[in-house]
Order: structure tokens, then sequence, then C-alpha cells
């Protein structure tokens, strides 16, 4: 499994992220992240340009923002103020494998 989603990762980052950002954008409207999200404005929760430059090149940051994207921020992952974010399962169907898309695709937002 590990070695599948290191593929799959490494696929998506070679493919996916720039070529296809236009199809990224279009999955995180599809998956009602634009409605608390935008690229590069801070809404109810902060633009992909700030969680990009704030968590890019840390270690854990992959898993650890995936985690947040499907389960939603609590406790010690409300990083940015008071508004926690809900588990996308609350609103959509997110596999593992798209909130690892998406989080690859925010985090190379420059
Ligand atoms: C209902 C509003 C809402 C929706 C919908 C939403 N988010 Fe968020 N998001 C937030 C808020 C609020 C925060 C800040 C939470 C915090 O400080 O813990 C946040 C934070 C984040 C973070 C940073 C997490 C961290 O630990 O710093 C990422 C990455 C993220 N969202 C991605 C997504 C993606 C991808 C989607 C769509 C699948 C999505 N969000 C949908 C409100 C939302």
């Amino acid at each position: 499994m590990k070695k599948i989603i290191a593929t799959v990762s490494f696929l998506s980052i070679a493919f996916i992220a720039p070529a296809h950002a236009d199809g990224m954008l279009d999955m995180a409207k599809q998956k009602q992240c634009l409605s608390c999200h935008s690229v590069d404005k801070d809404m109810v929760g902060p633009s992909f340009k700030n969680i990009a430059n704030r968590f890019r090149g840390l270690n854990n940051a992959q898993t650890m923002l995936q985690e947040v994207v499907m389960k939603g921020s609590s406790g010690a992952t409300v990083h940015w103020g008071a508004t926690k974010m809900p588990p996308s399962s609350a609103r959509v169907e997110l596999a593992e494998v798209e909130a690892m898309m998406l989080v690859q695709w925010i985090l190379a937002t420059k």
C-alpha cells in the first residue's frame, strides 16, 4: 500500500501539478473546498498560498495536512485561529488519494 501511495504520489507530482493545475482547481471546486478557501485570499479558511508558505518544506506537512483535510482540525491542528475545519466527509465523498492530490497541489501553490 505504501508503495502504491508513493508511486501515485510521484506520478501526481510529475503530471498533475503543474500540468493539470486547472484540473486540480476543478477538483477543489467539486469537493467544495472553494466554498471556504481561495487560492490567494483568506476566506473562512486560510488561502492555499498562505498554507503553502507556512508548511512547504516541513517534513510531515503532506501527511499532517491530509489528515486535517479528511478529518478536520481540532486541538493541536487548529493552526489558523478559532475556526475549525470540519471533516470533509461531512460534505462530500473524498478518497485518501484525492486528499493527497489536493494537499500536494495546495503545497505547490506559489
Ligand atoms: C466549511 C469550511 C471549509 C471547507 C468546506 C474546507 N475547509 Fe479547509 N479549512 C477551513 C478552516 C476554517 C481552516 C483553518 C482551520 C484551523 O485553523 O485549524 C482550514 C484549513 C485547511 C488547511 C490547513 C490545515 C492546517 O492544519 O493548517 C488545508 C490544507 C485545507 N483547509 C484544505 C481544504 C481542502 C482540500 C478542502 C476541500 C476538500 C477544504 N479545506 C474544505 C475551512 C474549510
